[in-house]
């Protein structure tokens, strides 16, 4: 099964992919947390990618096309994969479209995550993953917190704010969330594989996930 999900920073795209892994078996591909692997290695990647994930921007397109598209031809993708944060832009889906041509390989669903932006802020000013880069799971210290404070239920390893979760490079992050990545539901709305789900409550957003995949 190979799934697109959409939405702004903080709809829900990590928590609801953890869902879905769990679900079906099927392989997490977030753009972030590669791009972020590659800031913590400190490789060239990493170096230019910070520049731009540090003030809530873009990082360039072939960046992480590039990034993206050595990391879905790995053996564990064969089964298929959630794309989580990727595309962000029309350019990108257009380079994903000619790779899955290439492939010969079809989209299963294109989820568009939503939720008011009142409450985007606060669940990212509220969260926490995990440091491990192995586990990386999420927490909120309001909705979902872990059992001790600070230490990931998991693994054991101590939790993080992300450099992005500031205040105001939040906003910034939502500002060009609507400038670039909003034309993308436009893009994806004439496909009968395209739906759009509220993601206020992690459990109904899931059923209805579910139901609307059908499989
Ligand atoms: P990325 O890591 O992709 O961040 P994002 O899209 O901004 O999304 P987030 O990970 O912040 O939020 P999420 O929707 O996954 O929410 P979560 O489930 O964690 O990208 C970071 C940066 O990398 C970008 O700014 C950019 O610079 C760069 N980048 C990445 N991809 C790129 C690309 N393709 N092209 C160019 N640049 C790229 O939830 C948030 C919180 O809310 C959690 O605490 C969670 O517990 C809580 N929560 C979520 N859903 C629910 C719910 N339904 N009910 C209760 N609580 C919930």
């Amino acid at each position: 099964m190979r799934i697109i999900l959409l939405g702004p920073p903080g709809a829900g795209k990590g928590t609801i992919s953890a869902l879905l892994v769990e679900r079906y078996g099927i392989v997490q591909l977030s753009s972030g947390d590669l791009l972020r692997a590659e800031v913590k290695k400190n490789s060239p990647t990493g170096k230019k990618a910070a520049e731009y994930m540090n003030r809530g921007a873009l990082v360039p397109d072939e960046i992480i096309f590039d990034s993206m598209k050595a990391r879905i031809n790995e053996s564990d993708c064969l089964k298929g994969f959630i794309l989580d944060g990727f595309p962000r832009t029309v350019t990108q889906a257009d380079s994903l479209k000619k790779m899955f041509m290439n492939m010969q390989v079809e989209l299963d669903a294109v989820i568009n995550l939503e939720a008011p932006e009142e409450l985007l802020i606060r669940r990212l000013t509220s969260r926490r993953t995990c440091s491990n880069t192995g586990c990386q799971a999420i927490y909120n210290i309001f909705t979902k917190p872990p059992k001790k404070d600070n230490v990931c239920d998991i693994c054991g390893s101590s939790l993080i704010q992300r450099d992005d979760e500031k205040e105001d490079v939040i906003k910034n992050r939502l500002k060009i969330f609507k400038e670039t990545t909003g034309p993308l539901i436009n893009y994806y709305s004439s496909d009968k594989k395209f739906f759009s789900v509220p993601c206020i409550d992690a459990d109904t957003c899931m059923s209805e996930i579910i139901n609307k995949i059908n499989i």
